[in-house]
């Protein structure tokens, strides 16, 4: 897949643009390439009530799984620093979810970056086994969530 990285850095800056930060005045743009070379953009969300406050990097690939995207190829993160923007723990363990393969682009004010994969900035990421699509449910390897969850007794 032939994609210009300098062109998913560019929307990840212009998506910056956007940012609804004005409590942190911190503004951040991210945009996430898919392996068919569709990208998505996100720029970071804060909230009076300050735990609300989404991340660029969680808009970005919220919007594409909204999209019914679900392979990706890397992801773009700005924050328009002298600093590479490194994604919050949250932000990794959301993609994750998604491939520890993803490359991210860690990019500063002046477009250089640093790259690492999703398995490198977050070693050991949690995961749940989950049914193969189309399979069967009963074998001993692939279980469901509920079955893998222990009953709370109230
Ligand atoms: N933020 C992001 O959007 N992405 C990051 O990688 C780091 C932090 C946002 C959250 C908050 O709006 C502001 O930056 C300051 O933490």
């Amino acid at each position: 897949m032939e994609f210009p990285i300098e062109k998913l850095i560019g929307a990840a800056a212009a998506s910056r643009e956007k940012a609804y930060a004005p409590y942190s005045n911190f503004r951040v743009g991210a945009a996430i390439l898919t392996k068919e070379g569709r990208y998505y953009t996100g720029c970071n969300i804060e909230n009076a009530s300050y735990g609300l406050t989404c991340c660029a990097e969680r808009v970005a690939l919220f919007k594409a799984v909204s999209n019914s995207e679900r392979s990706f190829e890397a992801i773009a993160v700005t924050a328009g620093t002298d600093e590479y923007c490194s994604p919050c723990g949250a932000c990794r363990q959301a993609l994750a979810e998604f491939g520890t393969d993803i490359k991210v682009y860690m990019v500063n004010g002046s477009g250089n970056y640093q790259v690492r994969t999703v398995a490198e900035l977050l070693p050991e990421s949690f995961a749940l086994k989950t049914p193969a699509p189309g399979g069967d449910d009963d074998s001993d390897d692939q279980k469901t969530i509920t079955e893998l969850i222990e009953p709370v007794s109230r």
